[in-house]
């Protein structure tokens, strides 16, 4: 850690204390020079820092802004890369790039914005600038897992972390959609990078878009389905930063664990289609019925109007 991203971190464990330039020098073991400079280049990059002759310094306000230092002190399973991109085509993308250059580890990739960020079913997700947290996290495959149970945890760890950080109750759409107020808010996509040498699946990307605060020029087609966290009207609490280490935090823990299926009755409880009518299609046929269960493969278990039993396992349902 550089000696600014030091300073920031003590300032934002303190925030709204005066801390004296003395006290940070001396827990930090670092110069009051160095201090005061570090001070200073913070100041300029937005950060609110009052500074009181004698005093000290005062971290009024912490901006939300995507910080490498602030998130890394708060994983708790260090990854071997953590990149935080201003702008990206899709972080899945850089993702993908690092893992076929042969990066195998665990990486952490984010941005502040996606100029072609990418949905399921070859769709486009709509990723403006500093409302929404779009990050892709790369995990190496040794337990050979399928996507699926993947994707499913990785629903589970967004709806966690919602929770636990705000007051808030989002729910979740089959497979892996969330909702809040009736509008998707986060949406996933999993994708495996096959090494062609073994044929094998080596690291799994979970690409995780989660619109935080409401964007204010949402293009037509999705005004009236995409959703946020926090509304027009409500102040963010809560930084993207700490919505992205707690999302972080809880997804290693699932993904360590995934043969044991702890996730899934996390997941059957959120899942709001249970009980509901579905329609979805597979080939040339569309299907209509009741959603009754999710089977232990994250499966959606579907008794159709004929009477018969379908279990839905890719693609997207209607509801
Ligand atoms: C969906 O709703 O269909 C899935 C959306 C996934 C969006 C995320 S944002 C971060 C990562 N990079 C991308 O290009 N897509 C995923």
């Amino acid at each position: 850690m550089t000696t600014k991203e030091k300073v920031l971190m003590y300032l934002i464990e303190h925030k709204g204390e005066v801390i004296s330039g003395q006290e940070l020098a001396d827990k930090l073991a670092i110069s009051r020079t160095s201090i005061w400079k570090a001070i200073k280049t913070l100041q300029t990059e937005g950060y609110q820092i009052e500074a009181t002759t004698n005093k000290g310094y005062l971290l009024a306000h912490e901006p939300d802004v995507l910080s490498k230092s602030f998130l890394y002190s708060q994983l708790t399973d260090k990854p071997d890369v953590l990149e935080v991109h201003k702008q990206v085509g899709s972080t899945n993308d850089e993702a993908k790039k690092l893992v076929t250059e042969r990066f195998v580890g665990k990486g952490v990739l984010l941005a502040e914005e996606q100029t072609n960020g990418r949905g399921r079913l070859g769709r486009q997700f709509y990723s403006p600038t500093q409302t929404g947290l779009y990050m892709s996290l790369i995990y190496p495959n040794k337990q050979q897992a399928n996507a699926g149970s993947v994707t499913t945890a990785a629903a589970v760890a967004v709806c966690k972390a919602i929770e636990k950080l705000t007051d808030k109750k989002p729910v979740i759409k089959w497979v892996n959609d969330i909702f809040l107020e009736g509008r998707k808010i986060c949406g996933i996509l999993t994708e495996g990078v096959i090494n062609f040498e073994t044929g094998t699946i080596d690291s799994i990307i979970v690409g995780i878009g989660l619109n935080v605060k409401a964007a204010s020029m949402i293009p037509e087609e999705f005004q009236s389905i995409i959703g946020s966290i926090y509304t027009h009207e409500e102040t963010s609490k809560v930084t993207r930063n700490q919505f992205a280490a707690e999302i972080i935090n809880q997804l290693d823990i699932m993904y360590q664990n995934l043969d044991h299926n702890n996730y899934l009755d996390d997941y059957r409880e959120r899942c709001f289609v249970l009980g509901r009518s579905v329609t979805f299609t597979e080939g040339q046929t569309t299907y209509k019925g009741i959603a009754k269960s999710i089977d232990d493969e994250g499966g959606l278990v579907v008794k159709l109007e004929s009477g018969e039993w379908k279990t839905v396992r890719f693609g997207e349902i209607s509801i």
